[in-house]
C-alpha cells in the first residue's frame, strides 16, 4: 500500500475524481494527501477530504498567488486548519522562477503561514523554487518541519534540509532521463523520503506527455526500490511510517 503525499485532486483537472481514486486504488496507493494552493482549492480539499475517507487535506496559499490573496483567505484558512482530516500547511514556499519582483510579498506570506503552522504544530509542505537560500533562511526563523515537496536540489542542499528536520518529496522528475536526482537520492536514507506524484504535474516516465494520477506513484516507487535496492514491500513499509512520524496518520 503506497500514499500520495502529494497532489492536486480539484474538478477542473479531473472531471471523474471517484474514478480517479478507484484506479490509484487498483494501483495499491490508497492514501491521498491533496494539497490546496488558493483560497479556491483549499475549499475544494475540505469538500473532498469530507467526503473521501482516505483522502487527507493540506490547506495553503502557494507563493504564485502572493500577490493576489485577500487578508480575509488567510483568516478562513486559519479557521479551517483545526479540521481533523487537515494534517499540514501547504503547498507554501517562495518561487522566482517566473518573477523575483514580487520577493517581499512572497517572503511576508510563507512566513504568515510558518508563524500558523507553529501556532497549530502543524507540519509544512514546501514549494521551493530557485529560492533555495531564502526558503533555508526563511525556515530557519521557525520552529517547524515538514516536507520539501517535489525536492530537485543538489546532495548538499538535501543534507541542510535533513539537518533542519525536513524529509524530501519524490516525485515523477526522479524518473526523467535527464534527471541528476536519482544520483542524489541514491546516497538520501529511506527514512528521508516521501513519495509523491504532484498530479496532475509531473508524470513519471514511460507516462510523460499524459496528466498525472495518484496512480503513478507505482512507477516512481518502482524506480526509487530498484535505485534503493530492495523490494516495493519494503520501500511501502518505510515510507509509510515516514508518514505516520510526520503527518500522524
Ligand atoms: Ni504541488
Amino acid at each position: 500500500m503506497f500514499t500520495d503525499t502529494h497532489c492536486h485532486i480539484y474538478e477542473e483537472y479531473y472531471p471523474n475524481i471517484k474514478e480517479v481514486l478507484a484506479n490509484a486504488s487498483a494501483s495499491n496507493v490508497t492514501r491521498f494527501l491533496n494539497n490546496g494552493c488558493d483560497p479556491k482549492s483549499n475549499q475544494e480539499v475540505l469538500n473532498l477530504i469530507t467526503k473521501y475517507p482516505h483522502m487527507y487535506g493540506a490547506l495553503g496559499i502557494h507563493p504564485e498567488s502572493a500577490s493576489n490573496y485577500q487578508e480575509e483567505d488567510l483568516t478562513a484558512l486559519e479557521k479551517n486548519i483545526t479540521h481533523p482530516k487537515v494534517i499540514a500547511i501547504g503547498e507554501i514556499g517562495l518561487d522566482y522562477h517566473y518573477t523575483k519582483e514580487n520577493k517581499p510579498a512572497q517572503i511576508a506570506l510563507f512566513e504568515t503561514q510558518l508563524k500558523l503552522a507553529e501556532k497549530y504544530h502543524l507540519p509544512v509542505i514546501i514549494h521551493s523554487r530557485d529560492a533555495t537560500q531564502d526558503t533555508i533562511e526563511t525556515l530557519k526563523k521557525y520552529s517547524v518541519t515538514g516536507v520539501i515537496h517535489s525536492f530537485s536540489g543538489s546532495f548538499e542542499t538535501a543534507q541542510i534540509y535533513l539537518k533542519m528536520g525536513f524529509s524530501l518529496g519524490i516525485n515523477g522528475v526522479i524518473t526523467f532521463k535527464n534527471s541528476n536526482l536519482k544520483d542524489v537520492i541514491k546516497n538520501i536514507p529511506l527514512e528521508n523520503l516521501l513519495l509523491e506524484t504532484d498530479s496532475p504535474y509531473l508524470t513519471p516516465e514511460p507516462f510523460r506527455g499524459t496528466p498525472n494520477e495518484p496512480k503513478h506513484i507505482l512507477e516512481i516507487a518502482q524506480f526509487v526500490a530498484n535505485l534503493k535496492n530492495i523490494s516495493l514491500e519494503e520501500l511501502s513499509k518505510i515510507t509509510n511510517e515516514n508518514i505516520k512520524r510526520i503527518f500522524d496518520i
